[in-house]
């Protein structure tokens, strides 16, 4: 397992995000459990796994282990629990997230939006804003869009099973949303990345959830409302929402 080796900087947002350099010399976003965001971190490893199966544009994350005195030396420790686990994303340079640029003329990996609106609807990511966009500059102007931040799948970052039943199932309002599908250019890309989602098997959706580790504290019961919730979503809501979607979102932008 790698090995922290020094501490960079705090990064803006509400999960107290740390930049940490790791002995692979690389540099590492890395996200420690807290009180009041008790499914973050689940909610990150899962979105990670599945987004990285579909080969969705995710920076490359794993689990790592900060021992307790690096852990001591980072800016408010005092607000993690430190759990044996965290999450770590390799920290992608030089991008700029969605706000930040204003002239986007070209996406590189233009293929791969359309699975990220997917993702997001099939998930309940009510977090895909643009911030949570980062735009990697190709060729001027055009950039390598990234997916960050899950902490907000399935409606929070800190549900419980009863919320689940009741996840949104309709359009969402996102500027970000529009950003991306601006540059989608043929609609069968949604019925194709939904083929992709809806042929997971089943059998790796329930081991990648069984991979939580155990000291993020999620149930049995919670990691099995979970697995259902996705498996009833891409069955059931999914195929009802794209056509609506694709009438009232992604044809008045083309
Ligand atoms: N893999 C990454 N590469 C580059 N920057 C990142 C990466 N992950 C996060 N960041 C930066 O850190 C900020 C906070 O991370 P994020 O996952 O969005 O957490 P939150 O918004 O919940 O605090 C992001 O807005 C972004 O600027
Ligand atoms: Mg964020």
């Amino acid at each position: 397992m790698i090995k922290p080796v020094s501490y960079r900087r705090k990064l803006a947002g509400k999960s107290n995000a740390h930049l940490i350099a790791f002995d692979d010399g690389r540099d590492y976003v890395v996200k420690f459990l807290q009180t009041g965001f008790e499914k973050s971190l689940p909610n990150e490893w899962v979105a990670y796994c599945l987004a990285r199966y579909l080969g969705l544009p995710v920076p490359f994350a794993r689990l790592v282990e900060i021992p307790e005195n690096f852990a001591a030396m980072i800016p408010d420790s005092n607000q993690f629990t430190l759990t044996q686990f965290q999450f770590a994303s390799l920290y992608v340079p030089d991008c700029l997230d969605g706000h930040q640029v204003k002239n986007v003329a070209g996406i590189v990996n233009a293929e791969m939006l359309a699975g990220i609106i997917l993702l997001d609807y099939w998930l309940g990511n009510r977090d895909r804003t643009r911030k949570n966009i980062l735009l990697q500059e190709d060729t001027k102007d055009s950039y390598y869009l990234w997916i960050i931040d899950h902490a907000e799948i399935l409606g929070s970052y800190n549900w419980e099973i009863s919320g689940l039943e009741k996840l949104p199932i309709g359009l969402r309002k996102s500027a970000a949303q529009k950003l991306m599908a601006v540059f989608v250019e043929n609609e069968d890309a949604f019925f194709e990345h939904l083929e992709s989602i809806q042929t997971i098997p089943i059998f790796l959706i329930e081991e990648i959830v069984s991979t939580i580790p155990d000291d993020w504290m999620v149930t049995d019961e919670e990691k099995k409302a979970m697995v259902t919730m996705l498996l009833k979503r891409r069955k059931k809501v999914l195929p009802k929402l794209l056509p609506r979607f694709i009438k009232n979102v992604y044809r008045p932008l083309h």
